[in-house]
């Protein structure tokens, strides 16, 4: 199902239940704010389990029936959500299975939130409940207009239930036990298993090391969520099938695989809380969220998405929670609509008089007015996102992939190899987004599930892990005409991470026309060199050594024992092409190469002659109509320029060849 709403919206979440005792005034006044700052939606029902049902069985939607009545009366539309994400006191008392128990195998006693276990029957049966009835009442409500299931669904728990059901996933995976001891290499120690009975989940009391099975236990986790996920959302399913469906996700939180849960929503939403410092060090938080929000496009197959949460002023977690300065806000606000979202969504819309968010940043903050700066900046994004009207429901269409995938990372996180717990997945995929952003370029995020078959393509740092199937798919998509760039450590094991071997080779081989023979890991002091095109480039901490077949070498290694072996080749295969840069470098060598190798593949950027910091993203409109976005991550003005002249979307105004940027700001374009 497609989300479509005809304006971009604009909202957060909303926790009227804080105020019930003060209702006549706060709830009045809540709406007159929200109309005032331009709010059109607002998420309710977060954490509402104990008032919507007070005792086991005794609901009380009475309270939820005015809150939605007022929404509506507002043009106000819920983001309704189920409260699986907190649990009543009355429940973990009377149902202790709900409760997780840690990898130390300590059961958990009642308080936070966060941490259900997701094997309970007596959760799944309390929730199924509560679910249904929310929305058998709320089905044909006005207000109705999406389900937030949970919230920021997370982690593990170890209890005997869990235990059991990770003894079964294991079974239908590997079929025996035998299978299972192959696949795991556990004749390592003696760690060959008997029966699946004698299975237990990783913990520091025990396993810590065995890299297949911590990826299994990982695995099991994100499967056992699905289905506690596809549990929570059946009846919303069976009761309101046209309403969609989202969970809030957490960009690159790492106890998920974001692309599994993804395939069963309706639109994907994720909560960024960049921590913007107000100086130069802001850039690299700017690039930081544009890597996430790609990627949280990227679970829903690069629908729009939503900015489920975001602070309209400071958080109140970090060690030091700054301020933001005047325009970061709207700033926040229009990066995450240049990536795709249809919305700028706060935690929260009225921060609550106590408990451990009281000095969260907020729309209506604890002086509990709208005389704030936080709240003026809120309306004024408001009014721009009333004027972005027409870009709601559009869509990128980026001719480039880059892979990011969950097991991937854990894969290469888990195992023991160059530089333990130093590998960088993450910061060496981002350091290829920030190459292609800088270069002009938008970016679609995949993981090797992904359908890569519409890309001209693809990009894929450390793809450590080949998943069934992708070598296959990889090669179908060189073998038709796609570029791929890949990198060191690259194909070195299969899906269960046993290496590749003579006998059983890399399906990267054969589509870089090469073999990797050893790798070196540098410390942070020894650096290599080599020359490419007349200029010289640092290697540093990973440099591979590799031999050639068909490959053909674009540069060597200018030092140590393996100068003159390469570290960056291309092979030609079928209609397409695959590079291979094979040692890890800085910025300016993936700014030059991405930019030679792409030109070379036929690509265009968006923008070219980006000045530093600056970034375009583009969306479009099912007519063609195009929008096209550039941000200036810095706190200097920049002046960018356009190949012709265009309309700033937001003043209706003309700009002419050079768009002119004040600090951390974003123009939206249209053609003219
Ligand atoms: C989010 C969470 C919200 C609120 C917010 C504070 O992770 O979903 O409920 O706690 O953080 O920044």
């Amino acid at each position: 199902m497609k989300f479509h709403y005809p304006e971009l919206l604009h909202g957060g979440d909303y926790n009227p239940e804080q105020w019930m005792e003060q209702k006549e005034t706060i709830w009045k006044q809540d709406m007159q704010y929200a109309r005032e700052a331009g709010i059109n939606t607002l998420s309710i029902g977060i954490f509402s389990w104990a008032y919507l049902e007070p005792e086991d069985g005794v609901y009380d939607f009475s309270w939820m029936d005015e809150v939605m009545d007022n929404l509506a009366a507002n043009g106000i539309k819920a983001v309704l959500a189920t409260p699986s994400g907190a649990r009543p006191a009355w429940l973990a008392k009377k149902y202790p299975s709900v409760l997780r128990m840690t990898a130390q195998r300590l059961p958990n006693v009642f308080g936070g939130r966060h941490n259900a276990c997701y094997s309970s029957p007596d959760y799944e049966r309390k929730v199924t409940e509560i679910n249904t009835r929310l929305a058998e009442r709320y089905k044909d409500h006005p207000a109705l207009m999406m389900w937030h299931v949970s919230n920021e669904y997370n982690n593990e728990c170890h209890c005997p239930r869990c235990q059991e059901r990770f003894r079964d996933w294991c079974k239908a995976r590997y079929g025996t036990i035998e299978n299972l001891n192959r696949c795991w290499w556990n004749s390592f120690w003696s760690h060959k298993y008997t029966t699946f009975d004698e299975i237990i989940s990783p913990s520091p009391l025990g396993e810590e090391e065995n890299v297949a099975h911590l990826l299994a236990w990982k695995r099991f986790c994100t499967d056992n969520l699905v289905r506690f996920f596809k549990t929570e959302i059946a009846p919303l399913r069976r009761i309101t099938p046209n309403v969609p469906v989202t969970a809030n996700l957490m960009g690159t939180f790492p106890g998920l695989d974001y692309f599994a849960l993804g395939k069963e929503m309706d639109i994907s939403s994720w909560d960024n809380y960049p921590a913007w410092t107000g100086d130069e060090r802001d850039l690299a938080v700017a690039r930081n969220s544009s890597f996430r929000h790609d990627l949280m496009r990227g679970v829903c197959d690069q629908k729009p998405y939503l900015m489920m949460e975001s602070s309209p002023s400071s958080v109140n977690w970090n060690t030091i929670n700054p301020l933001r300065k005047p325009g970061t806000v709207l700033y926040q606000g229009l990066q995450a609509i240049a990536h795709g979202s249809d919305s700028v969504q706060y935690f929260q819309f009225r921060a609550g008089r106590g408990g451990s968010e009281q000095y969260h940043g907020a729309v209506i903050d604890r002086t509990g007015t709208n005389r704030t700066r936080t709240f003026r900046e809120v309306a004024e994004v408001g009014a721009v996102l009333k004027q972005l009207k027409a870009v709601a429901g559009s869509e990128t269409r980026n001719q480039i992939a880059l892979l990011y995938d969950w097991n991937v990372r854990w894969s290469v996180e888990g195992a023991w190899m160059l530089h333990r717990h130093h590998e960088q997945y993450e910061e060496t995929v981002r350091s290829f987004h920030i190459g292609l952003s800088s270069l002009g370029y938008g970016v679609d995020m995949v993981d090797e599930t992904c359908d890569i078959s519409r890309y001209k393509v693809l990009v894929a740092p450390m793809a450590y892990m080949m998943r069934e199937g992708f070598g296959q798919k990889l090669r179908a998509f060189v073998a038709g005409g796609g570029t791929l760039i890949t990198t060191y450590v690259t194909g070195y094991v299969n899906q269960e991470l046993l290496t590749y071997m003579d006998a059983d080779p890399s399906p990267m081989n054969e589509l870089t026309g090469m073999h990797v023979d050893e790798c070196d890991a540098l410390d942070d002091r020894t650096f290599g060199h080599f020359v490419w095109n007349g200029k010289k480039y640092r290697v540093k901490e990973i440099a591979e050594l590799a031999t050639p077949t068909t490959a053909q070498t674009l540069a060597v290694y200018a030092d140590r024992f393996y100068a003159t072996q390469p570290c960056f080749t291309v092979n030609e295969y079928g209609k397409g092409r695959c590079y291979y840069i094979a040692a890890r470098t800085d910025a300016d060598f993936l700014y030059d190469a991405l930019g030679w190798m792409l030109k070379e593949a036929g690509l265009e950027p968006i923008l070219s002659r980006l000045p530093e910091g600056t970034c375009a993203t583009e969306r479009y409109q099912e007519d063609g109509t195009r929008f096209l976005f550039v941000q200036n991550g810095t706190h200097e003005r920049k002046i960018v320029p356009l190949p012709k002249t265009m309309k700033d979307a937001v003043t209706g105004k003309k700009v002419y060849e050079q768009l002119e940027m004040g600090e951390l700001s974003v123009a939206v374009l249209t053609d003219e």
